[in-house]
């Protein structure tokens, strides 16, 4: 593992965060979108053998940025480090999202799930972003996080939020199918909770839309050896999601 500085923990919700650190030129040009890194605190303040598992949300001029939201001790932990000290990190880990994405592209992202677009579209050509639209829902408005930042990209960004506070009022996967009877999408890429995830893979069955889905699993390894993150293949055996995803075809898994 090696260490990154913290340039900034800024919170911007009362349970997400963004956070920025210093990475060498070797590790930036080892990234590409979709993939993810583990981030462990050399302290001891999380389980020092389970560093845990972040999508990059940015990476511009060795700055590398994670969109996280708390949930237990280790985003705890995370959320209390200080500008100035050192993470450990174990980079880059599993594939990038598909390079033969057919356009029209539609993004979906279900509240932090929305993370690794911000670093697809800044790879993205100008050409590239006409042709895509970003999707994002949450809960409610304070939710919906980095919104000027995702609006730099001048591609449609179509909100959702359950309480209707801002945007369409429902789910975000309301509002896809909602646009699919006016437009049309080749390949959609989505992230979020496991029903957001479901409830598309069904919708979309049919359609001749390409669906990817980026997973989520327990990460012990990050890197295939403790079959932690498997998942079964609908043609039979095993995916590892952390080797061969986090971004897979829909129709090639069960969830
Ligand atoms: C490839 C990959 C990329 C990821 N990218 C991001 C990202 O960009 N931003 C981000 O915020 N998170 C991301 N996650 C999820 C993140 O790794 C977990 O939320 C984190 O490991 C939780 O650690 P913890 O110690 O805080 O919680 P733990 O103490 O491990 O878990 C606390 C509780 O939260 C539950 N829990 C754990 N993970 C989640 C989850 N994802 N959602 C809801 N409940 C959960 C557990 O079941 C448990 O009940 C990603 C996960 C993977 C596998
Ligand atoms: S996390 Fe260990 S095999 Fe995937």
């Amino acid at each position: 593992m090696k260490k990154a500085l913290v340039i900034e923990n800024e919170p911007l919700t009362e349970r997400i965060g963004l956070l920025s650190l210093k990475v060498d030129q070797h590790l930036c040009m080892a990234f590409n979108p979709g993939q993810f890194l583990k981030i462990g605190l050399s302290d001891g303040r999380f389980d020092p053998l389970f560093p845990r598992p972040f999508t990059v949300h940015s990476l511009q001029k060795n700055t590398l940025r994670i969109l996280y939201q708390v949930v237990g001790k280790g985003t705890r932990a995370l959320r209390i480090i200080k500008a100035g000290s050192y993470v450990e990190v174990l980079a880059p880990l599993g594939q990038p999202y598909p390079k033969d994405i057919e356009f029209p592209l539609a993004l979906v992202g279900g509240g932090v799930g929305v993370a690794g677009f911000g670093f697809l579209l800044e790879r993205l050509s100008s050409q590239r972003r006409k042709e895509t639209a970003l999707y994002y829902g949450a809960s409610k408005r304070s939710d919906l996080v980095r919104l000027d930042y995702f609006k730099s990209f001048e591609v449609p960004l179509r909100l959702a939020t359950e309480d209707g506070s801002l945007g369409f009022k429902g789910y975000i996967t309301d509002l896809l199918e909602k646009d699919l009877k006016e437009r049309c999408f080749r390949t959609i890429i989505a992230c979020g909770p496991l029903p957001m995830l479901k409830r598309l893979k069904e919708s979309l069955k049919g359609s001749g839309i390409k669906l990817y889905l980026s997973l989520e699993n327990f990460m012990a390894c990050g890197t295939g050896f403790c079959m932690g993150c498997v998942l079964p293949k609908r043609s039979g055996g095993y995916v590892h999601l952390c080797k061969d995803g986090p971004t897979l075809l829909a129709e090639e898994i069960e969830l």
